[in-house]
């Protein structure tokens, strides 16, 4: 297993206040928060419409200097890999499904000096690793079906993520294995013991918001690292 201090938390600002979107970033950084994690979805390969380039700029040249893990849920996806590349993205993930050619597009992220990573819904198999392994920094195990934020956690991502972290390991490459959805402070550490590393979190933390305080998201954060910190 990872060691506990390689455990990084990204929050989703998918359930950010998007009016205060520059603020929000700052705060859950300030907080402790290690990743900002960027949910892109076109209404087509989810149901659902969110933010684009245009906002990952933003938010660079709002001053955010942490890693942005852009997580495109949309098809076709090349395009949209080069405009990312420009917008300052670190990750960008991308959903096996939604291109024609995966070695190609993962390629083109990792040309274009970013980190590439494939996203797993719940079906889909992990063989899509099986030739691109050495292509990948990133394995994102999806523990909801993607569209939403405030859904629950799908118990069977624990077994997934035991057999993610097997071939991680067995691959002796360095590989990050993420999770993202319903991760909550009472089922962290389960699924930080499955083998995940990085953790995405939308409505967990930012349904904490702690109105009173500068650091507004120092409570959840520091309960999630707790967690962690206290795995056997
Ligand atoms: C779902 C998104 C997630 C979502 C997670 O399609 O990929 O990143 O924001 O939200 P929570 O943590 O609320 O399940
Ligand atoms: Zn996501």
């Amino acid at each position: 297993m990872t060691a506990t201090s390689d455990f990084q938390i990204a929050p989703s600002i998918l359930s950010a206040n998007f009016a205060k979107l520059g603020e929000e970033v700052d705060d859950v950084l300030a907080s402790g928060a290690d990743i900002v994690h960027f949910d892109v979805m076109d209404n087509h390969f989810v149901p659902n419409l969110t933010i684009g380039p245009m906002v990952c700029e933003a938010l660079r040249k709002h001053g955010v200097t942490a890693p942005i893990d852009v997580h495109l849920m949309v098809k076709p996806v090349d395009r949209v890999i080069g405009d990312f590349i420009d917008a300052g993205a670190t990750y960008i993930t991308f959903h096996p499904e939604a291109s024609e050619h995966i070695d190609r597009s993962l390629q083109l992220i990792r040309d274009g000096g970013c980190k590439a990573g494939l996203v797993f819904n719940p079906a889909t198999p992990l063989s899509y690793l099986d030739y691109v392994m050495d292509k990948v920094d990133m394995v994102l195990l999806m523990s909801v079906n993607p569209g939403f934020g405030g859904q629950s956690f799908i118990p069977s991502t624990l077994n997934k993520l035991r057999q993610a972290r097997q071939r991680i390991d067995e691959s002796g490459l360095d590989i990050r294995l993420e999770v993202d959805g319903g991760v909550k402070i009472d089922n962290i550490a389960e699924i930080a013991r499955a083998g995940a590393d990085t953790f995405v979190a939308g409505s967990a933390v930012f349904g904490a918001r702690q109105e009173s305080d500068l650091h507004r998201y120092d409570t959840v954060i520091g309960r999630f690292r707790e967690q962690l910190s206290q795995l056997t």
